[in-house]
């Protein structure tokens, strides 16, 4: 495959859309995350491609088309099904996936680094809200939040299919990539 060598980076808005086209195409059928766009969120994807690509067109190129106010769907969602830290480390596994198969540089870079600070926000503030353990949130609940997400490291994972190997994961905040 030579595709590596025509890769650029992200320039337009007609760039993140496919970019975010490409990242539904994978999470709508994913095995992990796949039914919380189709079954639980009934995601529209002709409304939400555009609103998710002035998310990142924001983020990326200096627009200011989004207004803010990510969070919100996210704890509505929660209310649903229960979105966990393996949800989101899934989530960002298929984002980089994604970004690494079509771009390369800069931004490309910065697509991936700021999903994860979101992702990371998006989950503490769910695990605050649902408590250790997914019971329900009691008084001490935000002090003792479950551990958080926890990222797959990228590359050659080698004992993640290892027989009777843990799968490899890395504490957020102790070993990430450079953001
Ligand atoms: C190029 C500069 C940046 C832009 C344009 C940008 C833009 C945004 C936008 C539009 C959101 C969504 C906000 C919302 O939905 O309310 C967001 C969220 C977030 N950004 Fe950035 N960001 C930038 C740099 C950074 C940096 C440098 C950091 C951290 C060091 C960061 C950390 C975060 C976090 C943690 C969230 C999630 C906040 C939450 O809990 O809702 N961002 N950013
Ligand atoms: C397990 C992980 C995630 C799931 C299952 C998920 C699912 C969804 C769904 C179903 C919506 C539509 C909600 C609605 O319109 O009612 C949505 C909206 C959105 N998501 Fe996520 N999401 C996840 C993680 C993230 C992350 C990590 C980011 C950012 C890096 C993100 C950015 C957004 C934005 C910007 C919107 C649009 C919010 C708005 O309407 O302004 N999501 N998400």
């Amino acid at each position: 495959m030579s595709v590596s060598s025509e890769r650029r980076d992200i320039e337009s808005r007609a760039d993140v859309e496919r970019l975010v086209r490409a990242f539904y195409g994978r999470a709508l059928k994913d095995p992990i995350i796949g039914f919380i766009f189709v079954d639980v969120a009934r995601l529209d994807l002709e409304e939400h491609v555009p609103v998710i690509s002035s998310f990142w067109e924001t983020i990326l190129l200096g627009a200011r088309s989004y207004g803010g106010g990510a969070f919100a769907p996210h704890a509505m969602l929660n209310m649903k099904v229960r979105l966990r830290a393996g949800h989101f480390e899934r989530w960002l596994l298929l984002w980089r996936t994604t970004v690494d198969e079509l771009f390369a540089g800069e931004r490309a870079e910065l697509a991936k680094s700021h999903a994860l600070r979101v992702a990371r926000a998006f989950s503490g503030r769910l695990a605050a809200i649902n408590g250790p353990a997914g019971s329900d949130p009691g008084p001490e609940a935000g002090a003792s939040a479950g551990p958080g997400l926890v990222v797959i490291q990228p590359g050659p994972a080698p004992d993640r299919d290892a027989p009777g190997g843990e799968r490899r994961r890395d504490q957020l905040g102790d070993r990430l990539p450079p953001l």
